[in-house]
């Protein structure tokens, strides 16, 4: 049998990580700045991780939600105190798109309303409400396609009152910072009329988090710096360091029902083991803090570099745009000075790295990236 041949490949085998390092089949060492995109928020094969997940596994790995699983409240109680959302409600499950579509699903359960704003260039997953959701035709089948999804420009809150004003919207779904887009950072202003608009109008605010979300901007949402809050945020990179978990947060206002969401795997004894590590690494090494200060160091450095169009970001989610003729930037840094970076068209180069990035990795990619320009 052969793979499914979706993804476009760079020919390194990576088989061993450590912190903000990995290594390929022939020893050679890599920088990770990219987290697997956005993946690991604490390190490569942190002990603490490791060491949760692997005594989890001697106890038990799995057992479905028909029974009683103390790890689902723990979670559920640490998050809330990591994140300041102490009063909303927790539902697992495995991924960003299932994330996303059991926000945008539960929205229309609360109000009954079907219309869902959604803005360009937005990226919320690959599932079928998710995917309906995503400014990107490509990705979206025939069977996909609904008019429950209205498009928007971004950050226009001409536009945004209109389309409360013409339809009966249920949700509006919005990353704070837009990350297959490009490292666009939502304007706090538009997020503050999002939530206005939606208790003037009963709809949802879902605040997705994939990307942007679990510290990584120096709030634990990067939402907050708008000082309101959604009523849904969801979860999921960088929630597990790399074991597939993914999750929503629920305001009190929405009540659950029996049945009314569910998953086999979500919320399963090893998942929550990683997610509590995860949060646990977060609080005791300060990771919040790390990355707003890594990351705006890094952002003041780079935008001294006169080649570079614009840097855009916030803490360690960091968007390098640059000029059409320098487009070989990333596949240098790869290729010749072994650090791994992530794209968004057409030509942006994305930081993802561990919150957990020192200055001195900071400082060595910052001497890549200037020696990658000055020899372009
Ligand atoms: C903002 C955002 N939402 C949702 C998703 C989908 O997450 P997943 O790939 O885990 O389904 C992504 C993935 O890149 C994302 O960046």
């Amino acid at each position: 049998m052969k793979l499914f041949d979706v993804y476009p490949i760079n020919p390194i085998n990576i088989i061993k990580g450590q912190g903000s390092l990995v290594y390929d089949d022939k020893g050679t060492a890599y920088l990770d700045l990219y987290g697997g995109h956005a993946v690991i928020s604490i390190g490569h094969t942190n002990p603490h991780y490791v060491k949760r997940l692997e005594d989890q596994l001697h106890q038990i790995g799995f057992y479905s939600n028909s029974i009683e699983i103390p790890l689902q409240k723990q979670l559920a109680e640490k998050l809330g105190r990591v994140s300041g959302k102490e009063d909303y409600q927790l539902f697992l499950c495995n991924s960003g798109a299932e994330a996303n579509e059991n926000a945008l699903k539960l929205a229309s359960f609360y109000n009954g309303k079907k219309k869902i704003i959604a803005f360009k260039k937005a990226f919320h997953g690959r599932t079928s409400l998710a995917v309906a959701a995503t400014d990107n035709p490509k990705i979206v089948a025939p069977v996909n396609e609904t008019d429950n999804v209205v498009f928007l420009p971004w950050n226009d809150e001409a536009a945004l009152e209109q389309a409360f004003k013409e339809h009966e919207v249920s949700s509006v779904i919005i990353e704070g910072i837009q990350g297959v887009g490009g490292i666009q950072v939502t304007a706090v202003n538009f997020l503050q009329k999002i939530r206005s608009l939606c208790d003037e109008h009963n709809a949802v605010f879902i605040a997705d988090s994939v990307q942007c979300g679990y510290g990584r901007t120096g709030k634990f949402f990067s939402h907050d710096f708008a000082g309101v809050n959604a009523d849904i945020y969801s979860m999921a990179k960088g929630m597990g360091n790399g074991f597939p978990v993914g999750g929503i947060i629920i305001s009190p206002k929405i009540a659950p029902s029996y049945g009314m969401l569910g998953t086999t795997f979500g919320g399963n004894h090893l998942a929550c083991a990683a997610g509590l590590a995860v949060l646990e690494v977060i609080e005791q090494d300060n990771l919040m803090q790390n990355a707003a200060e890594i990351g705006d160091y890094l952002i003041t450095e780079l935008k001294k570099f006169d080649q570079v169009k614009e840097v855009r970001g916030r803490g360690l989610m960091i968007g390098i745009d640059l000029p059409e003729e320098l487009s070989n930037v990333k596949k240098d840094l790869l290729f010749k000075h072994h650090i791994f970076t992530g794209e968004a068209k057409p030509n942006v180069i994305r930081l993802l790295p561990a919150l957990n990035l020192t200055k001195t990795y900071a400082d060595r990619f910052l001497e890549a990236f200037d020696a990658t320009l000055n020899n372009a």
